[in-house]
Order: structure tokens, then sequence, then C-alpha cells
């Protein structure tokens, strides 16, 4: 299993490349099993997510093309044909590993009119339920049984036909669902409360390219005009909004300057909010965002939220940026309720972090200090390298495949800013 070790102390700066969204690019690969026809994705991120969802596609009969990479071997691109549906069933071996699997319960159902998914179960931040996904697809007249681990969801005779899904709370994974499902329903639907997320929206752009007729895209009311049919389609990837607001704190925490190219300042906007409350200079330019770090940080409040709210994805990485902070700071947490797992090994490193219930109180230390530390997300994970940047001495990241689920060659694109990182392989 590999490790990443790194030697903290290295100011980072320069140019870091962004990479195409591991949580866009995980809706838009099931998209295809909306159509016969091929759909190709450009600015595809080198991983381990995308190659498990590769051969969950293989498996209900897509054949898949990987193509060669452009920019410096970042952004390659894939096709995928699922010219027929071989499988309708998601096995466990897959959803175990990659709770994104999920997200071919919508389309399967819509096309082929049936799918046996296995269900994802809790995980390690939090009880993660799915009851709003079953709920969306009901509405669209699938009947839903549950047996033996599996969701077995089917559309009638006809087809699955529009109607109207009213999340009670906002899903990102139940609108994505109830978004491929309902391009291919007879008639219209009405999605209330849906997730504004930029994947979202390009989640939607990408299935208008492929025939799909959908009206108030990247609002809170989706209207979805379903097709016969869809057709193929060639989409770029969005940049990854996390991965650049992950490196945004790595600039911070070292006290550097990085230029994040290819990122969208409009799709971060509570990210950079936070960037720039404890103290970083941003600037929003055409063809990236740039950061640059301005002596020690300022503390900060921040609680998470849906979109256009502070995402819970960034949550980890900015508390390790705000153990240093000059002051004490609050981050609360409202979407998972055990996203917290990164706290005990920040504390091994010389955090000084108490949670209270939802809220974490974070009170600035003078330094962190290297030490063998593992995490149990990808998101934690990056937070433990955000902190070995800073700390004295070494730091070692234990369970690497964490980070390889998120962060495309996260110790090559860190190293070529200055870091001192490397990736161990321990036998
Ligand atoms: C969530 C995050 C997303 C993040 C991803 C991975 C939000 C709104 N969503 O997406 O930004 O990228 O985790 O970290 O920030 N829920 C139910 N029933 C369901 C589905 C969800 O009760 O069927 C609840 C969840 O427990 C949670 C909330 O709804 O409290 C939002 O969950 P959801 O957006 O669906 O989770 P993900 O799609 O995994």
């Amino acid at each position: 299993m590999d490790s990443i070790v790194i030697r903290g102390g290295n100011r980072l700066s320069g140019t870091l490349k962004i990479s195409g969204a591991k949580n866009a690019v995980l809706t838009l690969m099931p998209c295809a099993l909306l159509t016969d026809e091929i759909l190709t994705l450009e600015n595809l991120p080198r991983l381990a997510d995308v190659d498990g969802f590769m051969h969950l596609l293989n498996q209900h009969g897509a054949s898949t093309m990987l193509k060669g990479a452009r920019n410096g071997g970042f952004g390659r691109a894939m096709t995928i044909k699922a010219k027929d549906i071989a499988s309708t069933v998601a096995p466990y071996d897959f959803v175990r590993k990659m709770r994104a699997s999920i997200l071919v319960l919508g389309p399967l159902v819509a096309r082929a009119g049936e799918a046996t998914v296995s269900m994802p179960g809790g995980c390690a931040i939090g009880n993660r339920p799915i009851d709003l996904h079953l709920k969306a697809l009901e509405a669209l007249g699938a009947e839903i049984e549950l047996a033996a681990g599996y969701v077995k969801a089917s559309a009638p005779d006809g087809g699955l036909r529009g109607g109207t899904i009213s999340f009670p709370v906002v899903s990102v994974g139940a609108t994505e669902n109830a978004v491929m499902a309902a391009v291919l329903a007879k008639g219209e639907t009405v999605i209330e409360n849906a997730a504004r997320e930029p994947e979202i929206v390009d989640l939607c752009n990408c299935l208008v390219a492929m025939g799909a007729e959908i009206e108030g895209i990247g609002t809170d009311r989706l209207v979805i005009h379903g097709k016969d049919r869809l057709h193929g389609a060639t989409y770029s990837v969005m940049p990854d909004r996390i991965e650049a607001g992950s490196y945004a704190c790595a600039a911070a925490i070292t006290g550097g300057e990085l230029m994040l190219s290819g990122a969208r300042g409009a799709d971060m906007p509570s990210i950079i909010a936070g960037l720039r409350d404890v103290g970083l200079a941003v600037e929003e330019l055409d063809d990236g965002v740039k950061v640059t770090a301005n002596g020690r940080l300022d503390p900060a409040t921040i609680s998470t939220a849906p979109f256009p709210g502070f995402p819970t994805d960034m949550q980890a990485q900015f508390m390790a940026m705000l153990t240093l902070a000059n002051g004490t700071s609050m981050l609360t947490e409202t979407i998972f309720e055990n996203r917290y797992m990164h706290v005990p090994e920040l504390a091994r490193m010389g955090a000084d972090i108490e949670v209270r219930g939802r809220t974490a109180v974070v009170k600035g230390v003078d330094e962190l200090v290297g030490a063998n530390v593992m995490a149990t997300d990808l998101r934690a994970s990056m937070s433990l390298v955000l902190a070995g940047l800073a700390a004295k001495g070494e730091t070692k990241v234990l369970r690497v495949y964490h980070l390889d689920r998120g962060y495309e060659r996260l110790e090559e694109k860190l190293s070529g800013v200055g870091a001192d990182i490397e990736r161990v392989s321990e036998g």
C-alpha cells in the first residue's frame, strides 16, 4: 500500500493545472447509458474512481476507450458506447468501493426499464441514505423493491412518465438520478428544490448536448421535457472546483502564491469568499484563479451548506489551514453527521481542535509537527497532506488510495510548485 511522505515548510509558488472534476465526471459517465450512440468525455481526470466507474459501465455492456492525453499528460478523453444494455445489475462489489455507482440507477431504469443496484449502505462520512433517489424514481412511475441488500427499480410497461419531484432537502445525488431518469420519461417532469451545484449544471449541459430538453439549468427548479431517445455527443468535463480550493489552501498554509490554471472562479464563490476571509488575495482571471498569501492567516467562521453555500467537500481542507490561523475559528458541518475523522489526526500533528456536536472549534497554534497519519476518506486525507506541507519535519500520510480517488497526480502537481513530497510503496 502506498503512502505519501512530505517534508514540510516549503513555500509553494508557481502554476498548477486543475484537472476535470471528480464530482462531475462520475455523473457524466452514467449519461452514456441513456443512448446507444457514443458519448465522448474530454478533460477526463485520471482517478481511481473513473477507472472503477468505467469497469461498472463495462459490466453493464458498454464499451469504453481511453484516448491519449494532451496538456502534458492531463486531460485524456474517454469514449463510451452503450449500444445494448447487457446487464441491469450493479453488483455489491462495485457499489461498496464507489458510492457514485448508485448513479446508474436512474439511467438504467429510464433506458432499459429496470435496474437492480446494491444498496450503498453507511460509509465513512456518515449514514448516507438513498431514500430521496428512490422517491424521485417513484414520482416518475417506477416501482421499487428492496431485497437482500439490493434495490430493484422497474418502470411500468410504457416506461417512466414525467411527474413532479419535490425534494424535502437538497440532495446532489438524488437530483442527478432524477434528472438522468426524467430525460427519457414520457412528458414533463418538474424537479423542485433541486441541487444547484456546478456539477449538476455540467450534467444538464451534457444531457442537452445529447438532445435532452431541460429548462431552469442552474436554478432550484428544473423542468424537463422527456425525449424518446438521446444521441451521442462530445462533452468536456468542467474543472474541479474542490481540487482548486484544496490547492488554494496549500498556497495559504505555506504562505505561498499559486496560479490555479483552468479553475473557474464563478464555480467557487463561497470558497473564494472563505479564502478572502482568512486573508488571501484571490484574483479571478480568464484562464484561472490566482491566490496569494499575505502573512499569518485570520480565523474564520464557516458553515457547510448546499451550493452556493460553502461545500462540505472543502471543510476538512479549511480546517487544516485554520489550525495555523491567528485566533479561533468555528467550522460547522451541516451536511454529514460524521465528517470530522481528520480531527484526531490533525491533533496528532499539534492542532488544537475541539468538536462540540456539529461544530469544530479550531484554536490557531504557532506550528504543526510532522507525524504518521491516516484518514478514512478522500477530503480528510487531503487535509492531512495540507497540514504536512506546513508542518515541521516529516509527515507520512498512509492509505493513499483515498487520495487517488479524487486528486489526479497529487504529488507530481505539488512537487511542481515546490513541495517536498513523494509517494513511497511499502510492500
Ligand atoms: C454530498 C454533497 C456534495 C459532495 C458529496 C461528496 C451537498 C448538498 N452534497 O453529495 O456536495 O460532493 O456529498 O462529499 O453538499 N440525503 C437523504 N436521503 C437521500 C439522499 C441524501 O436524506 O436519499 C441527505 C444526506 O444524508 C445529506 C443531504 O441529504 O444530509 C445531502 O446529501 P446528498 O447531496 O445527496 O449527498 P451526495 O450526493 O453524496
